[in-house]
Formats: C-alpha cells, sequence, structure tokens
C-alpha cells in the first residue's frame, strides 16, 4: 500500500538479511576487504551492518538501541577506504543487491544510496 515504507515494500528482514548475508559471504572471500575487517567472525560486523540498513530504511532502531547515534564516518576512520577498497565493496555489494531480485524501483533507490554512502566513507585518495 502507500503507507508501507521502504523496508516493508522490499520485504521487511527477510530481504536484509538475505542481501547482508550474502554481502559478507563475498567479504569473506576477498582479499581486499577481509583484511580490514578487525574480528575473525563476522558475524557480530555483518549484524551490525544488517541492524543498520533496517534502521536506514524504516525498520525496526534496534542498532540505534545497540549502537546509539551511528557516526559512520567516524567508526569508519580507522580504516584505510580509498577507491580499490570502496570498489571492491561495491563489486561486493552489486552482488548481493542483484541476487536479491528486488523490483527495479526498489533496486535502483537502494542502490544509489549504498554508492553514494561508500563514496562519502572514503577517507583516501590512493
Ligand atoms: C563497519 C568497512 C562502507 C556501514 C565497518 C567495518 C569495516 C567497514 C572494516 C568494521 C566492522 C565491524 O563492525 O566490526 C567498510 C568499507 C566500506 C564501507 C571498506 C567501503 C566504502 C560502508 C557503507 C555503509 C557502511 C557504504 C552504510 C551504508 C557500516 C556499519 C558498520 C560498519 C553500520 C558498523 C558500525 C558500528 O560499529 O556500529 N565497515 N565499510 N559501511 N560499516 Fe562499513
Amino acid at each position: 500500500t502507500s503507507t508501507e515504507n521502504f523496508y516493508e515494500a522490499v520485504g521487511g528482514y527477510e530481504t536484509f538479511h538475505k542481501i547482508v548475508a550474502r554481502f559478507y559471504e563475498l567479504v569473506a572471500d576477498d582479499p581486499v576487504l577481509r583484511p580490514l575487517y578487525p574480528e575473525e567472525d563476522l558475524g557480530p560486523a555483518e549484524e551490525r551492518f544488517r541492524l543498520f540498513l533496517m534502521q536506514y530504511w524504516g525498520g525496526p532502531h534496534t542498532y540505534s538501541d545497540q549502537r546509539g547515534h551511528p557516526r559512520l564516518r567516524m567508526r569508519h576512520a580507522p580504516f584505510v577506504i580509498g577507491p580499490v577498497e570502496r570498489d571492491a565493496w561495491l563489486r561486493c555489494m552489486r552482488v548481493a543487491v542483484d541476487e536479491a531480485d528486488l523490483a527495479p524501483e526498489h533496486r535502483d533507490q537502494l542502490w544509489a544510496y549504498l554508492e553514494m554512502a561508500a563514496n562519502s566513507l572514503m577517507n583516501a585518495w590512493v
């Protein structure tokens, strides 16, 4: 219906779980991205990112209940994120989003946001 938000329109928890789980599967095998993640177990990072995205798109506010204000630039400051890291991140995310089979207008909206956000989190230019 017209009052449904994006989170609900794309299928809620199940859809976000699917996209983020696939993304982290690809991160686990990615030679650029995997070394950036400080923890051996990617599970907790996967959960933080899933909760953030769900909240951003109108789902439950569990992310902020647990983590407070996202402050994503600050939280990414410890990691060198240049064009190579951004491109690797977007490449994995592209696969994960495409495999979710969203309606084209939802996919495009989600993708535009992720691309913008990835660019805004760069903190190195080599
Ligand atoms: C956390 C890398 C882009 C959202 C992290 C972490 C790394 C990382 C290494 C720490 C993992 C952890 O939680 O322990 C990157 C790289 C990016 C990128 C290389 C490439 C541009 C993004 C984008 C978003 C995002 C575009 C949002 C749309 C998050 C969130 C966390 C996180 C929500 C957890 C923050 C918290 O501690 O609560 N990222 N990230 N990241 N990232 Fe990214």
